[in-house]
């Protein structure tokens, strides 16, 4: 898990002699246990923010006059300079913060803690980063799934078996096969934007779980921070971790979803079906001739890692009682953890996907083996009338006989099932037409269907669903940055 090293005696920077926080509960044996200091260092930026933007809206409110703003914004101006490693020692990084306020400002610094308390706070800054690193995640779907379009676009007609159960099934096209995955991806984008807009309120002003009696401005911090609302029940707001559990879940389906990609192209390569570029591959230390999967393997393996964080995360926060609990700290990390897992692991799944190379010879010598056009005969004697569990066992039956029947095998076995020759259903063309992969595959034009036609239509709704997705993404950075902007020129009113 993600480590909350001990802090032992001025490890972040400072000595104990030094920590300006003097309450009796800063030294004991399990100081270092209950320190998330090191790993705070994720919301170092967002914990600055939120105490900007804490601290302008006291100002504005007239809660704190405008000479300790400005000496409080100037010391946060220096903390940020100095970096979190020269914070002073501290439970957390919220205190750490205040305590070197107050080394800078003096007891006045202090203020900054008014009408608010770490509850309230730490939900604000786990939001506020975590916004940035899902839109980092969306980033990294969108840009596989167009990955994923391009080699779609390239092998609209490229044919290949298709596989249930590891068997082969019914021939496809490597179009048809890209566009599963994308629409799987396109989902997975769906549901980490729905995870980023329930991410995306404002806890702030809740202070402890209990409210506070200062004329505060909710609004108004929601606002400075780029947040789209704020959750208005303060008890909910100190408490609440389902967006965190609901960010997880979805990068856990993602990873699954990579995780099955993956697991088909190790196969693929062990096929040869696509051969995968060597900066994706790996060798073995001492069989010369190995060209090993390993990245995919890996990106296999990271759905691993973010299943273990979903599992962790329900654990942690099952039957927590109002308002806050200390478990809290512990269940921040599950999701950093598998934010960091799954991204990388879909920008590599997204490069080796672009830089893999299709065997379109094999893949279509090998598009109807196993008499894999066998359905496609079932239906065409359907079509000409003849209930499909009939036509089902006529063809049964000659796949009986052979792996590759020809227009007499299946004639022979229609003989045996049904009352009348088989040239009185089809001719031998049509019957030939269904046992050809090509044509077997262009049957199939039924909509979401892998004949070229569908899969043009199937591609033109995921591009316009990609490009949907990529405007989604800039306006949602664009208000971060705009929110960013607006809370640095309110700041700089005060230094
Ligand atoms: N560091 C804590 C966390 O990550 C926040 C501190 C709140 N602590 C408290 N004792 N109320 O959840």
């Amino acid at each position: 898990m993600t480590g909350e090293e001990p802090t032992e005696d001025g490890a972040n920077g400072a000595d104990s002699s030094d920590v300006v926080r003097r309450d009796r509960f800063s030294g004991g044996p399990a100081r270092g246990f209950l320190s998330s200091l090191a790993a705070d260092e994720r919301i170092f930026a967002a914990d600055l923010a939120v105490d900007r933007a804490h601290v302008v809206m006291l100002a504005e409110q007239g809660i704190l006059d405008d000479e300790d703003a400005g000496a409080i914004l100037d010391a946060l101006d220096e903390i940020e300079a100095a970096g979190h490693g020269a914070l002073p020692d501290g439970e957390d990084v919220h205190a750490a913060i205040e305590t070197a306020v107050i080394e800078r400002v003096g007891p006045d610094g202090g203020r900054m803690h008014t009408a608010r308390s770490r509850n309230d706070e730490v939900a604000t800054c786990i939001r506020y980063r975590l916004r940035g690193d899902l839109l980092e995640a969306v980033e990294a779907v969108v840009g596989a799934r167009e990955q994923l379009l391009d080699v779609a676009d390239e092998h609209a007609e490229t044919l290949m078996p298709g596989f249930t159960h590891l068997q082969y099934a019914q021939p496809t096209t490597v179009g048809h096969y890209c566009l599963s995955y994308e629409r799987a991806l396109a989902r997975d984008t769906e549901r980490l934007l729905g995870a980023y807009e329930r991410t995306n309120r404002s806890p702030l002003g809740g202070a402890a779980f209990a409210g506070t009696p200062f004329d505060i401005d909710r609004e108004r911090t929601a606002e400075l921070l780029g947040f789209d609302s704020v959750l208005e029940n303060s008890m909910d707001g100190a408490s609440a971790r389902d967006f965190l559990l609901e960010a997880t879940t979805a990068l856990a389906n993602l990873a699954t979803t990579l995780s099955g990609l993956s697991e088909d192209l190790v196969v693929f390569a062990n096929d040869g079906y696509v051969d995968l570029s060597d900066d994706y591959s790996s060798t073995s230390s001492i069989m010369p001739q190995k060209k090993n999967p390993d990245t995919l393997e890996l990106v296999r393996a990271r759905a691993g890692d973010a299943h273990g964080a979903v599992s962790g995360l329900l654990t942690t926060l099952k039957g927590l009682p109002r308002a806050y609990n200390r478990d809290l700290q512990r269940a921040t990390g599950h999701g950093w953890e598998a934010v960091d897992a799954v991204t990388e692991a879909t920008e590599v799944a997204a490069g080796a996907v672009a830089t893999a190379a299709w065997n379109e010879d094999l893949l279509e010598a090998e598009a109807g083996a196993g008499f894999s056009t066998a359905t496609g005969v079932a239906d065409l004697l359907a079509m000409a009338g003849v209930p499909f569990r009939t036509a089902h066992e006529v063809v049964a039956m000659a796949a009986e006989e052979s792996t590759d029947p020809d227009y007499e095998a299946v004639e022979a076995a229609a003989g045996e099932v049904l009352d009348d020759p088989l040239s009185s259903y089809v001719d031998r063309e049509a019957v030939e037409d269904a046992l050809d992969p090509a044509a077997s595959v262009a049957s199939r034009d039924s909509a979401g269907g892998p004949a070229p036609d569908a899969v043009a239509d199937q591609l033109a709704t995921a591009r316009e669903d990609v490009a949907a997705d990529r405007e989604t993404l800039a306006d949602e950075r664009d208000e971060l940055a705009d929110a960013d902007e607006q809370l640095r020129a309110e700041v700089a009113g005060y230094v």
